[in-house]
């Protein structure tokens, strides 16, 4: 079941996904987090009603969606510290409550089934995702089982292109795989927050509201969740054809 919430621009996008967050800050609450542009704004209103109001992350623990495979949590472009330099530094929230999959390891299956049965532990309340313009969330490139739990994917060619400019000033290239949690991890969320901006979105935003449930479109399984609040902006909202 979509709530479908249509901003007229970024700022305001940010302040409707805060207010659904909102609810979701108190003591004892799991947050699943993702990282991209899309949720940058929410991150900064977070860390401003942290400073200014006081809410408290002290008992609140978060689980990532995706780390690169390859890269330790201190590399410039990891997503471990994505999270920590956005948002996690200004909070008051414990390093212990905090879960960033691991790229790097001996045996990244077998972290891959601990940090699933941490999610099974720690059931998220709310999961906030960004939506890739191929139609995937976490890194679950289209294709990917819908059945599928915390894994190793491969990216896709489209993927890796939109990363390459944050590697090519250093001279490294690109990471070609990552740490997901799977489609079946995500859809075990209470709730889902997806956020999503521009015009490069609006089509991956009509095939996941809109398409049929496929697996070359992995958002389209949030179709069948009973709980979702998508928030766009006017230009990812544009090939839409039903009214929300
Ligand atoms: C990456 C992340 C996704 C994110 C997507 C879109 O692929 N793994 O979680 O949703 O990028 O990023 P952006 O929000 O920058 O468009």
């Amino acid at each position: 079941m979509f709530t479908v919430i249509i901003a007229k621009d970024k700022d305001e996008l940010a302040k409707e996904a805060f207010k659904v967050m909102k609810e979701y800050l108190v003591p004892g609450n799991v947050l699943g987090l993702a990282t991209g542009s899309s949720p940058l704004g929410l991150y900064k209103l977070m860390i401003e009603d942290h400073q200014q109001n006081g809410t408290s992350y002290k008992d609140i623990k978060t689980f990532n969606l995706d780390e690169y495979v390859g890269l330790p949590r201190t590399h410039r472009e990891s997503y471990y510290r994505f999270m920590h330099d956005n948002l996690f530094n200004y909070l008051d929230i414990p390093e212990e409550n905090i879960h960033v999959p691991s790229g790097v390891g001996e045996d990244l299956d077998g972290q891959c089934e601990a940090y699933e049965k941490m999610l099974d532990e720690n059931p998220v309340d709310i999961q906030l995702l960004g939506l890739g313009s191929d139609g995937h969330i976490g890194f679950n490139e289209p294709g990917t089982p819908f059945d599928s739990i915390t894994h190793v994917g491969d990216l896709t060619e489209s993927t890796i292109k939109d990363n390459q400019r944050f590697f090519n000033d250093l001279g490294e290239t690109t990471p070609t795989k990552a740490c997901t949690m799977g489609l079946a991890s995500i859809m075990k969320a209470k709730k889902v927050l997806i956020v999503a901006y521009g015009k490069n979105k609006a089509e991956a935003v009509r095939g996941m509201l809109e398409g049929p449930v496929v697996e070359s479109c992995p958002a389209s399984i949030l179709q069948r969740h009973p709980d979702v609040t998508v928030i766009l902006d006017e230009e990812a909202a544009a090939d839409l054809n039903e009214k929300h």
